[in-house]
């Protein structure tokens, strides 16, 4: 499955949600994941992320293999996304920066 890794947190601009064919993302507070369980791999909200925050389960960035579980975690607990919304109002000032898994909000 894809995987939503450390950019999307409070960025959320959840172009992401609106192409996947079997509606796998759930959303919390300030972040996004898919559910491992329902992504059938079929690559489509990995270039629509505006701030490239979804990979392959198997290709994530160094350092950021804890959000495989997170996802798998946080999706049995969030509601599921379909209908894309606005990005926080801040989402610019938050792409790229480091250390964000400590202001995941659940
Ligand atoms: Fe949905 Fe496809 Fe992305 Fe999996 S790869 S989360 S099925 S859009
Ligand atoms: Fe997050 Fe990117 Fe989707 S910022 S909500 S993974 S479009």
């Amino acid at each position: 499955p894809f995987v939503v890794t450390e950019n999307c947190i409070k960025c959320k601009h959840t172009d992401c949600v609106e192409v996947c064919p079997v509606d796998c993302f759930h959303e919390g507070p300030n972040f996004l994941v898919i559910d491992p369980d329902e992504c059938i791999d079929c690559t489509l909200c990995e270039p629509e992320c505006p701030v490239n925050a979804i990979f392959p389960e198997d290709d994530v960035p160094a350092g950021q293999e804890a959000f495989v579980a997170l996802n798998a975690e946080l999706a049995q607990a969030w509601p599921v996304l379909t209908v894309r919304k606005d990005p926080p109002a801040d989402a610019g000032e938050w792409d790229g920066k480091p250390d964000k898994l400590k202001l995941l909000e659940r």
